[in-house]
């Protein structure tokens, strides 16, 4: 699904080589993990794999399509359809209530609003926001917050599902709700790349990548 070769990304200001000789085949349904220390660049990756950021040399292909020379239009669609990208940094839009927040992503997509508010409600309510859908964002916890912002990246029902450190802000009890929702996701055959510090959030993955100083250092499959 995911084929990465020779990725590179450099930041000219200051002048910094962030990404470097990555070279990745991720296949559909595959649950991966990303880790690796502050400033490795897991996140750089992570906004090249959707489509939020350009390598500066290096092919990414995704299904098979050359994206990294596409228009900045071209990818926004792309991304819209078949990715759901859950920030590090939650991204939620402070005067839209939880629920338009959730509902944003499907405004750019086919889908009937009405089916699509009540996949909401199911998805609020699995991960324990079933009485919030009317509150703004700025009301709610930041774990909670977290937790509205992957609901957000669900609600298309996305191929692929990336996520920077989705149970970072959450305590164990609403981060385990995060983590079954995303295994039963899996088992439908959605494919899961996120990045996490937590090795027990890793250990859940088929697959771990570890990233140092730009490159992934290790490539770590479990047996299933
Ligand atoms: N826009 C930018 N311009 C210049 N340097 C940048 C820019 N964005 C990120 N960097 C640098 O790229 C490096 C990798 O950053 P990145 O956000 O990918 O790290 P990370 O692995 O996600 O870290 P963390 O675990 O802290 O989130 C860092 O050294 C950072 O300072
Ligand atoms: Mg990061």
């Amino acid at each position: 699904m995911i084929e990465l070769e020779g990725i590179e990304k450099v930041y000219d200001s200051p002048a910094r080589r962030v990404l470097q000789r990555i070279d990745v085949r991720i296949e559909s349904g595959e649950h991966v993990a990303i880790t690796g220390g502050s400033g490795a660049g897991k996140s750089t990756l992570m906004n090249i794999i959707g489509c939020l950021d350009r390598p500066t040399a290096g092919q990414y292909r995704l299904d098979g399509e050359e994206l990294a020379s596409r228009s900045d239009s071209y990818r926004s669609g792309v991304r819209n359809r078949r990715i759901g990208f859950v920030f590090q940094l939650f991204h939620l839009l402070p005067r839209l209530t939880v629920m338009e927040n959730v509902l944003l992503p499907v405004m750019y997509s086919n889908t009937s609003l009405r089916d699509a508010e009540t996949r909401a409600r199911g998805l609020l309510a699995r991960v324990g926001l079933a009485d919030r859908a009317a509150d703004r964002p700025n009301i709610l916890s930041g774990g909670q917050q977290q937790r509205v912002a992957i609901v957000r990246a669900l609600i298309n029902e996305p191929a692929l599902i990336l996520a920077d450190e989705p149970t970072g802000n959450l305590d164990g009890a609403a981060a385990a709700g995060v983590l079954e929702l995303f295994d039963t996701l899996v088992g439908g055959g959605q494919t899961l790349v996120l990045v996490t510090h937590d090795p027990s959030v890793a250990a859940r993955a088929s697959r771990v990548l570890e990233i140092a100083a730009g490159e992934i250092v290790n490539d770590t499959r479990r047996p299933s």
